[in-house]
């Protein structure tokens, strides 16, 4: 049994043991992990997902400055009682755009990974005035104040090169009409028909949401993050959506 006692020289030395360990954990995440860098199907592609528009991208910039992942997660995982509380499970492609994801990993507060479309902006005025006055037992911070921080989006082009960077193929005349995008989103009466021709039904099959968000006048924090907090999960259509079964 000489193979026995070769690795019984092994079990013996503690500093020998965990060396080769080291090896055999290092090649077996190797084997797992760097595949998934050159398989292109990955990530699936998904009809409908877009990248965000200038004000939803200004919106989820609000949500990572006022820390909202600190008791919120966005991603749905496919167990049961998350999929019948907050529906279809995420899919890697609904992220592909965020940079960085905001999956989270603290529910303090409910997922929000589908929240797009479940309340009316006046709900998320309410509720981002005062939660309480909408769910009485919260425990959300008020935020309000962010109705009176009137923004114009004077830094979003630079935001988006940032995510072009990284990925997210912004094109040219994107980039170009940034601020006008950018402010007729949140106004019903300006001409949008720029903006749904850029990121809406024609080029990702939906149409992109305009209107006054946050219910006043001034282009606001609040029309940004209500605007982006009014997209999630909304990109991909579930009753036609079939995954990939060759996988
Ligand atoms: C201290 C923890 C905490 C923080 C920080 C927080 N929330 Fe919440 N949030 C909650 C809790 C708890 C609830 C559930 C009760 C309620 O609806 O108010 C909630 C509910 C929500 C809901 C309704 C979800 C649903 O499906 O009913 C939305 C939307 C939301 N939060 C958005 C935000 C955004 C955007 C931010 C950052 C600006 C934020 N929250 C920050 C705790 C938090």
């Amino acid at each position: 049994m000489a193979f026995l006692d070769k690795h019984k020289a092994i079990e013996t030395h503690a500093t020998l043991l965990l060396v080769l360990s080291f090896l055999v954990v290092t090649i077996g995440g190797l084997v797992q992990i760097v595949p998934l860098f050159y398989l292109d199907n990955t990530i699936e592609k998904v009809e409908g997902v877009r990248p965000y528009t200038p004000l939803e991208l200004a919106g989820r910039d609000i949500y990572i400055r006022e820390g909202c992942y600190g008791c919120h997660s966005q991603m749905i995982r496919p167990m049961r009682d998350e999929v019948e509380r907050y529906g279809h499970y995420s899919l890697a492609a609904e992220s592909m755009y965020d940079h960085p994801f905001q999956w989270g990993s603290k529910r303090t507060g409910p997922d929000l990974a589908r929240v797009g479309g479940r309340y009316s902006d006046e709900w998320h005025q309410d509720h981002f005035y005062d939660a309480k006055s909408v769910v009485p037992e919260s425990v959300m911070p008020p935020y309000g104040f962010l109705a009176s921080k009137v923004i114009d989006g004077r830094y979003i082009q630079d935001v988006m090169s940032t995510h072009r960077i990284v990925g997210v193929p912004y094109t040219d005349e994107m980039m170009e009409n940034a601020v006008a995008d950018f402010t007729s989103q949140a106004d019903p009466n300006a001409d949008s028909d720029g903006l749904q021709e850029r990121y809406g039904e024609a080029v990702f099959g939906n149409a992109i949401n305009v209107r006054n968000f946050d219910g006043q006048p001034a282009l606001t924090e609040m029309d940004a993050l209500i605007a982006y907090i009014q997209v999630l999960g909304t990109m991909v259509d579930f009753s036609t959506f079939t995954p990939d079964a060759s996988r």
